[in-house]
């Protein structure tokens, strides 16, 4: 049974060879890959190039440190390829993403932002991995660094950022709610982290996917409320995330994010250690790896404008549900001598579902698409770095480990530069 389902003239890696023996780049060897494989599952592909670029503009734009937002995806190809980009810094929310930080780029340094964090693992980051900076929200929490970093500690090489609780309705995905101490209490404990010897700063996120940087104008005024009330000088303020990847085209680039928190720091005059100016943070997640990778899925079945898709809302689709149909898709037709894009014959709304029993694993869309989309299709879906294979679970049996590196530029780029040398020409 086993051999002949290996032998199956659809599946074999003779096939495979023979359909890439026309000199494939390394994204249609990927597509064709995912296509050929027996059991199809979602393919993972990662455009480091892209990944590159982007660290490489947010390290020069950025007058301070950028932290990779880790959580946002950890794949270590995606990983390598930021660093390679220039990535340095690391904001990590466990001792697990401490512990692969670490182990892939000893050089680098991670900051430890998760405002509450188990004891052992503090301890753990600080003793074991050098770490020196946290976040806290709580005066609890203030008590739980102490006693793990111990009684001998060197607490003036220690920064402690308070983070500081944020407006709603700022960015497209809120984050209020969970963490953040509200001004009169961030500002309580902003002292009380400098009464106890350690570094200070302050922090916030202003949610994610922020289109409008006066979010940050508005964030960093209350950070200096804070510090107005703490009295106590700032050694640093970090701007977190929440800076947008470019899905629709409107969100503006990184740089105007950058000004308005430079010029906002600088006219309201935050008051630093011995004369020096705070040093300057970020932590963007999705605005860093938002791009740098596509989802390849396959439809199992269309049923009208329903496609029901081998990824979903508990893989690396739950973006397309809770953020919206932002995303380019096109769509991939196998064919004998490899695939072919989906194109002409008109386009269609469609509603998207995913492969397991739970009614919660739809994305309403409307998704735009060929109309010609038919079962045993693929769709490759662009700008998926973000919060994708980060998020994916493996219920209901569900899950997709694959990854395949991809160079150069990504179907949409390529589609979306050969519109603008139409428009030109
Ligand atoms: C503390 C912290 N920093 C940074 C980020 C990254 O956010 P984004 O991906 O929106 O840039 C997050 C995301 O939840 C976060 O919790």
């Amino acid at each position: 049974m086993r051999d002949s389902l290996r032998d199956s003239p659809h599946f074999s890696d003779p096939v495979f060879e023979a359909w890439c023996a026309h000199d494939a780049d390394s994204h249609d060897r990927a597509v064709i890959r995912a296509m050929t494989r027996r059991r199809e599952t979602p393919v993972h592909l990662v455009y480091g190039d892209v990944l590159k670029d982007a660290a490489a503009r947010a390290v020069s734009a950025f007058p301070g440190d950028v932290l990779y937002a880790v959580k946002c995806n950890d794949h270590p190809m995606v990983l390598r390829a930021l660093y390679d980009g220039g990535v340095r810094h690391f904001d990590v929310a466990s001792i697990r993403e401490v512990e692969l930080i670490r182990g892939l780029f000893p050089d680098s340094t991670c900051h430890y932002m998760h405002p509450v964090k188990p004891g052992f693992a503090i301890e753990e980051a600080h003793h074991m991995h050098g770490v020196t900076a946290f976040a806290l929200d709580d005066l609890d929490e203030l008590d739980k660094i102490d006693a793990a970093l111990g009684e001998d500690a060197d607490k003036g090489a220690v920064m402690l950022a308070v983070r500081v609780e944020m407006p709603r309705g700022q960015a497209a995905m809120d984050l209020t709610g969970k963490f953040g101490a509200p001004v009169q209490k961030a500002a309580a404990i902003l002292a009380e982290v400098a009464a106890r010897g350690y570094q200070t700063g302050l922090t916030f996120h202003v949610g994610s996917y922020c289109t409008n940087p006066r979010a940050y104008v508005t964030a960093l005024e209350i950070c200096r409320r804070v510090q107005r009330l703490a009295r106590v000088p700032l050694d640093v303020i970090d701007a977190g995330g929440g800076f947008p990847a470019s899905y629709t085209g409107n969100e503006g680039p990184f740089a105007a994010y950058v000004t308005a928190i430079t010029e906002t720091v600088s006219r309201l005059n935050f008051l630093g250690r011995d004369g020096r100016a705070p040093v300057l943070r970020c932590e963007p997640g999705r605005g860093l790896v938002g791009l740098g990778q596509s989802i390849l899925t396959k439809v199992d079945l269309r049923r009208g404008g329903d496609l029901f898709l081998n990824d979903g809302v508990f893989g690396g689709l739950s973006e397309l549900k809770y953020l919206g149909p932002y995303f380019p898709i096109q769509a991939l037709r196998p064919t004998s001598v490899g695939f072919e894009p989906i194109t002409g014959g008109g386009s269609a709304d469609f509603q998207l579902f995913g492969p397991t029993c739970d009614s919660v694993d739809s994305c309403p869309g409307p998704f735009r698409l060929p109309d010609a989309v038919r079962t045993g299709d693929w769709l490759e879906i662009g700008k998926m770095g973000a919060y994708s294979n980060a998020y994916r679970t493996e219920f209901n049996g569900f899950h997709s480990d694959l990854y395949s590196a991809v160079s150069g530029q990504p179907f949409w780029a390529k589609s979306s530069s050969a519109d603008a040398s139409r428009r030109a020409a």
